[in-house]
């Protein structure tokens, strides 16, 4: 693997509505962000995409497999969104209403804070690596690879090739009109953020 493309599903409804969690599909707009990134991709050869077991991934991968010939999506659990427990399908602003302690202790600390019944950066981590393991294992000696993932499981798998302070990764910048590329590379470390529309 020469390069990896670290790409965020499009808009939800969830995204919409700032609610945490769910499967939802995606919106006009988050199908309008799919089909971008088919067209941007269009010249370069991706012959696998990796995404996690949601819709939302899912649904932002299919246009892109689309317009290469061919292109298998596999689809691992282990890149699913971070778990939220209790707190899953709520608002932001409902969790400060009506758990304000859940609010006050992840804002305190949200690399370790875990929800309850649920996960937290730091417990989510072991399975994100055992996804990316799995990458490097199935990718059948490509140049090219593509995970289209969530995003605090796209902070985790750029921290793994970023040397960050723990504390940093669940602030890492994961917008939906752009994706990271990472140049892998031993003898040197590039990573791009790239828009694919205006
Ligand atoms: O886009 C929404 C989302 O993927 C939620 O499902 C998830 O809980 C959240 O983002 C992760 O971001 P943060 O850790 O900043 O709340």
């Amino acid at each position: 693997v020469r390069n990896l493309f670290l790409v965020r599903h499009g808009e939800t409804l969830f995204n919409q509505e700032d609610r945490i969690g769910g499967d939802s599909d995606l919106t006009g707009k988050g199908r309008e962000q799919a089909n971008a990134l088919a067209e941007h991709f269009a010249t370069v050869r991706i012959p696998i995409i990796f995404t996690s077991n949601y819709k939302r991934t899912l649904q932002t991968a299919t246009p892109i497999a689309e317009r290469q010939h061919p292109c298998s999506i596999i689809a691992l659990p282990e890149f699913n969104e971070i778990y939220a427990g209790q707190c899953e399908g709520m608002t932001y602003e409902e969790v400060r209403q009506q758990m304000p302690d859940v609010a006050k202790e992840r804002g305190r600390n949200k690399y370790s804070y875990v929800y309850p019944d649920g996960e937290g950066y730091m417990t989510m981590e072991e399975r994100v690596l055992r996804g990316l393991k799995k990458v490097f294992f199935l990718n059948n000696y490509s140049e090219n690879i593509m995970i289209v993932g969530h995003r605090a499981v796209n902070r985790v798998i750029l921290s793994c090739f970023l040397s960050r302070q723990e504390e940093e990764i669940p602030y890492i910048y994961m917008p939906q009109d752009r994706y990271y590329h990472i140049q892998i590379d031993p003898h040197k470390r590039i990573f791009e953020l790239i828009a694919y529309r205006s």
